[in-house]
């Protein structure tokens, strides 16, 4: 029997590519999006889904109370807006999904269904939305809040946001473009209604003035990995992307959010869960080791990792004692992330915890294509589907790293029939629930 398929996507940003190490692409300008576009070439040569591009609105100043720790290692900044990547990416691709992130705290329904419209159009079916509320208190003051709504209640909003952004685009039937020469009519007006919605947070009258775009929405994907946030993942997304670390937990999750998608009526194959995984690849398994060993034990790995899990957090990590355990804690930012992070309850010392989960991947794997591909069969077995959110391991990305995957790790997979070789669906919802 042939083996069950598992899906591939890559999590990247609009963010530098290495500059300073032996194989760094350069760092000079990835600012024109060509650096990003050829990624995404090379990605779609090797059939992947789609290529998420994540984001935040900020400058972190978590760890050590200012922006110089940010600034010096280049940590998430700078950062430039994945959305309008996503359209030149778009244009010169043919197959490959699109998924920039748009904060619903930056947006306004009606724009935002405005402008996922008008890209739908440009990558002809093939954009996604990461669909996030941002929880950094200075995204929030970037946008003149004193401060970040609680956690809870960024989920309530964003249900609300989705019934506004759903209702728009609801607004034009699928066929009132009827362009009829006879007639002399290009939309039909009764088949485009106002929406007239008037909710506790958001209010809009519609109707969209974007034409129906292919997927009519685009195909949202979502992160949340709290029980709030796996409802609202479970009511709307087509895919969630998950940061659960160990195989029973990642099948602990997509069990879950299975039965909570059924909670919601909805047919629980219509959810991709895909896990974040970034294998270190090597031509022989010593290569991988050793390549791995001196990777994790670097100042600049130790540096970045806390760096990040602090902006993520809210947290500034610079205040505890590398060799002690950290105590326990708690964040209104993202909670999932930290619990990655601290391993509550393990009793490491905190300099074996940067080490550990510093990668941010669900499964730590090591070794040549091969072994990686073997183990990557293993675990999606146990786990049940649905495949694997690719991204790069030492936290800055460059050509190398992505041909090993493309052209190592990805041929390793299509051997074994694991993984898709080819496209056969027009738009990237369909191409999510091909298998
Ligand atoms: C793989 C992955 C990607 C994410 N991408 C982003 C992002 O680009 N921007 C952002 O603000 N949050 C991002 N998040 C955070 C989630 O949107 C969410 O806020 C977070 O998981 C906390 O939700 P929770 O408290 O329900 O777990 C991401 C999370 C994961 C696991």
């Amino acid at each position: 029997m042939a083996p069950r398929k598992f899906h591939l996507a890559w999590f990247s940003n609009f963010s530098l590519d290495e500059w300073q190490q032996p194989f760094a692409s350069g760092g000079g300008n990835p600012w024109n999006g060509r650096f990003h576009t050829e990624f995404a070439q090379a990605l779609e040569r090797a059939c992947f889904d789609f290529m998420m591009l994540e984001d935040s609105l900020m400058l972190s100043e978590a760890y050590g109370g200012s922006t110089t720790h940010y600034l010096k290692h280049a940590i998430h900044v700078p950062k430039h807006d994945p959305v309008p990547l996503a359209a030149v990416i778009g244009s010169h691709t043919r197959h490959i999904g699109i998924v920039p992130t748009m904060s619903t705290l930056g947006y306004t329904p009606f724009l935002l269904a405005r402008l996922a419209a008008t890209i739908d159009h440009i990558t002809e079916g093939r954009f996604g939305w990461n669909i996030v509320t941002s929880a950094e208190k200075h995204a929030a003051q970037n946008f003149g809040l004193d401060r970040m709504v609680e956690h809870d209640a960024r989920y309530d909003m964003a249900d609300e946001f989705m019934d506004v952004v759903n209702a728009l685009f609801d607004s034009w039937d699928p066929d009132a473009v009827v362009m009829d020469r006879d007639r002399h009519i290009y939309a039909d007006a009764a088949k485009v209604r106002p929406i007239n919605y008037k909710g506790k947070y958001y209010s809009s009258r519609g109707p969209l003035n974007t034409a129906p775009s292919p997927q009519r929405r685009p195909t949202y994907v979502q992160a949340g990995g709290s029980p709030r946030g796996r409802d609202f993942a479970a009511r709307h997304a087509d895919c969630i992307v998950a940061a659960q670390v160990g195989v029973k937990s990642m099948k602990a999750f997509r069990d879950d959010i299975r039965e909570r998608a059924r909670r919601f009526g909805r047919n629980p194959d219509d959810i991709k869960v895909l896990y974040l995984f970034a294998p270190v690849l090597g031509e022989t398994e010593e290569e991988a080791i050793a390549k791995n060993t001196r990777s994790m034990m670097s100042e600049a790995y130790m540096e970045r990792a806390v760096g990040m899990f602090s902006a993520l957090t809210d947290i500034d990590f610079s205040k505890f004692d590398l060799d002690k355990p950290l105590p326990e804690l708690s964040t209104d930012g993202e909670t999932t992330a930290l619990k990655m992070f601290t391993q509550p309850g393990s009793g490491k010392p905190f300099r074996q915890l940067i080490r550990e989960a510093g990668k941010a991947t669900c499964v730590d794997v090591v070794g040549t294509p091969e072994q990686v591909a073997d183990r990557m069969a293993a675990i999606m077995d146990e786990v049940g589907g649905d495949g694997f959110l690719i991204k790069h391991p030492f936290h800055l990305i460059n050509r190398r790293y992505i041909h090993e995957i493309t052209d190592g790790l990805v041929p390793a997979l299509q051997r074994r029939g694991l993984v898709r070789t080819e496209y056969t669906q027009p738009t990237l919802r369909e191409t999510l629930r091909e298998f």
